[in-house]
This record gives structure tokens, sequence and C-alpha cells, in this order.
């Protein structure tokens, strides 16, 4: 099978004042396509940074990140968002709705402006936000929604171009249990169903557990858990 996901030696160095902290320290690992993978670690370990590369959303030092078979380090930034917008979906701890637009306009957004037609997208986002259980949403602004609810738009926004891979970053950190655990399986199940890759950072053990792959990031590498 091949793999959505290749890292090798991945180093990424942050400077703070005059201090150079080693954050990935030649960091080496893969996800097959399809599969899903939890990432733990100590706060401050250096999992958003990862993730961020991974998407695009920052750059490494040295090594290689390739991402379905797309070596995206040496990429132009031009490249570089087109890669975000067509190839990896975000989830963050965060919804960043926008607030002005109502629950389907907000996952039909990245497909319009990724030039579907306007029919398409709105079908494609009502479609998400039923398999998300959130049908009777659709035309509420996030105000009106609760936590869990806007997370669940958040995981709709994510698929709606159709990624071959998708980061999420502890997408239930702000959930309360039971809400959590909703958004997570329905998270699993939606990426699941479309042979979506996952990679989801988390502090939550239930969480990690249902990934196919653990890892957890210490002293810079990964370990597989
Ligand atoms: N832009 C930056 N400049 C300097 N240092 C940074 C920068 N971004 C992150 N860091 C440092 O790099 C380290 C790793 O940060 P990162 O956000 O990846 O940790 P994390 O594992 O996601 O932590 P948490 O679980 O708390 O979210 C931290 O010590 C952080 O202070
Ligand atoms: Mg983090």
């Amino acid at each position: 099978m091949s793999n959505i996901i290749r890292v090798e030696n991945l180093v990424k160095n942050y400077q703070s004042g005059t201090e150079i902290l080693n954050i990935l320290r030649g960091l080496s690992f893969q996800v097959p396509r399809g599969a899903t993978a939890a990432v733990q670690g100590k706060s401050g370990c250096g999992k958003s940074t990862l993730l961020n590369i991974l998407g695009g959303l920052d750059h490494s030092d040295s090594g290689l990140v390739e991402v379905g078979g797309l070596d995206i380090s040496g990429l132009p930034e031009r490249d570089l968002t087109e890669y975000r917008r067509k190839k990896v979906g975000f989830v963050f701890q965060f919804h960043y709705l926008l607030r002005d637009f109502t629950a389907l306009e907000n996952v039909m957004l990245p497909a319009y402006i990724g030039n579907r037609k306007k029919k398409d997208a709105l079908k494609k986002a009502a479609f998400l936000l039923e398999e998300l259980g959130l049908s009777g949403r659709a035309h509420h602004y996030p105000s009106q929604l609760s936590g869990g609810e806007r997370q669940r738009v958040a995981v709709a926004r994510s698929m709606v171009n159709d990624p071959d891979l998708i980061l999420a970053d502890e997408p239930t950190g702000n959930l309360d249990r039971q809400n959590s655990l909703t958004v997570v399986e329905l998270l699993y199940r939606a990426v699941e169903n479309r042979k979506i890759s996952l990679v989801v950072v988390t502090h939550d053990e239930k969480v990690a557990e249902r990934a196919h792959i653990r890892f957890e990031l210490v002293q810079g590498v990964l370990q597989e858990a």
C-alpha cells in the first residue's frame, strides 16, 4: 500500500532571542493511504509545529516531507497555496467559522472559492452537514450553534474539497467529554467512509485509541506507541 505521508529526517528549529530551540530533531515516519494516525506528546513538544509543516503552513529547516507523493518542502508559495486548498483539510481547536455566514455557507465557501460551481458546492455542503448530524442547523449562524455543533461544521468544511488528508490539531480541546466523543466519532467515520487519511493531535486517550496508528512525539522524534 502506498503512503499518504512520508517524512524523513525532518528538522525544525526556532530561534528564541539568542537561543536556538531544536523542536523536531530528525523525525521520520509514514502513514499509509487511508489510515488514521494519532499524535500525542507533552505540551510544547512540537505537535502543532509538525502538523503545520505537514499542512504547508510552516517550513521545515531540512528533511523530506512528502504528502501524496509530492515533496512539499521545496514548493514555492503559489504551489503551497494550491496544495493547502486542494489536498489537505484542517480542523483546529478553535473552529474559525466566519460569523456572518451560516453553517451551510461556511462549509460551501472553500468549494466555491476553489472554482466549484455554486450549485455543486451547495449540494456537497448540505450532504456533509447531514452526515455530521447537522441538517437541522444548516441555516444557523455560528453564534446560534453549540460548541460541539460548531466543531462539526468545521469538520464538514475541512472535507468539502475532497482532500487526501485531514490534519486535526486538538479538534476536541474545547469541548466537554460527551461532545468531544460525538465529534471524534463523526470525524473518524466521515474520513473512513471516504478513505481520507487523518492525522489528529490529541491529549485525549479516547481520541487516540480510535486511530489505526498511534505516535508519541518525544524529544523531537516520533515513536510508534
Ligand atoms: N514561531 C515560534 N517561534 C519560537 N518558538 C516557537 C514558535 N512556535 C512554537 N515555538 C515553540 O516551539 C515549541 C513547540 O511548539 P508547539 O506549538 O508545536 O507545541 P505543541 O506540542 O503543539 O504544544 P501544545 O500541546 O501545548 O499545543 C514550544 O516550545 C513553542 O514555544
Ligand atoms: Mg499544539
